[in-house]
């Protein structure tokens, strides 16, 4: 396990602005134009690319629906619809998040380990981003999980917003940089 300070904004999942060799000693550059011309891409690179794009897409439909909500009168059956909708779609992507990041921690990150050890630092990033991202879907499930209640008010909806737009920043941050991290090793190593 390498040491850096996970909190520093320049590493933080929620504050840093991406990831690059210059950042995570060890990590190799991600030409991301390349990829689609890489035979190698059609095989697990683009299967991952499909996982995390399911995620980002559920997140973000939960940030639209949770914004469509706000606007429906009061007591309305629309708003009473989209609460059992968005109370749904919530709890799933907490729990599907939550098992993707189990697989990867128990199965894909020591693989990655085991066959790339100079990308110790880079993946040891990911770790502490899993743990971050455990923290946010803890909250979200206490924020989406009242929407279920028939009395759930608009000061409700609008906490969970801001919980399911905190949630997509970080899942499209951390997805996209584990992309960067984890593709170009496999690329290189098949190639
Ligand atoms: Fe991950
Ligand atoms: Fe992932």
């Amino acid at each position: 396990m390498s040491h850096f300070d996970y909190n520093a904004l320049e590493y933080n999942v929620a504050t840093r602005s991406g990831v690059s060799p210059s950042l995570l000693a060890g990590m190799f550059p991600a030409d991301r134009k390349a990829w689609d011309n890489d035979p190698q891409f059609l095989g697990w690179p683009a299967h991952l690319q499909r996982l995390h794009a399911a995620i980002s897409e559920g997140s973000a439909r939960l940030v639209g629906g949770l914004e469509a909500i706000l606007d429906e009168p009061e007591g309305s059956v629309q708003e009473m619809m989209g609460l059992t909708g968005m109370n749904r779609l919530g709890l799933d992507l907490v729990s599907h998040v939550h098992g993707h990041h189990s697989f990867e921690d128990a199965n894909v990150l020591p693989g990655f380990l085991g066959r790339f050890p100079q990308l110790a630092r880079a993946i040891d990033l990911l770790e502490n981003d899993h743990e971050f991202l455990d923290q946010a879907l803890d909250q979200s499930e206490g924020a989406f999980v009242v929407l279920r209640n028939e009395g759930a008010s608009k000061t409700d909806v609008a906490r969970a917003l801001e919980q399911a737009k905190v949630l997509n920043k970080i899942i499209n941050r951390h997805t996209y940089d584990e992309e960067d991290i984890l593709i170009p090793a496999v690329l290189k190593a098949y190639a």
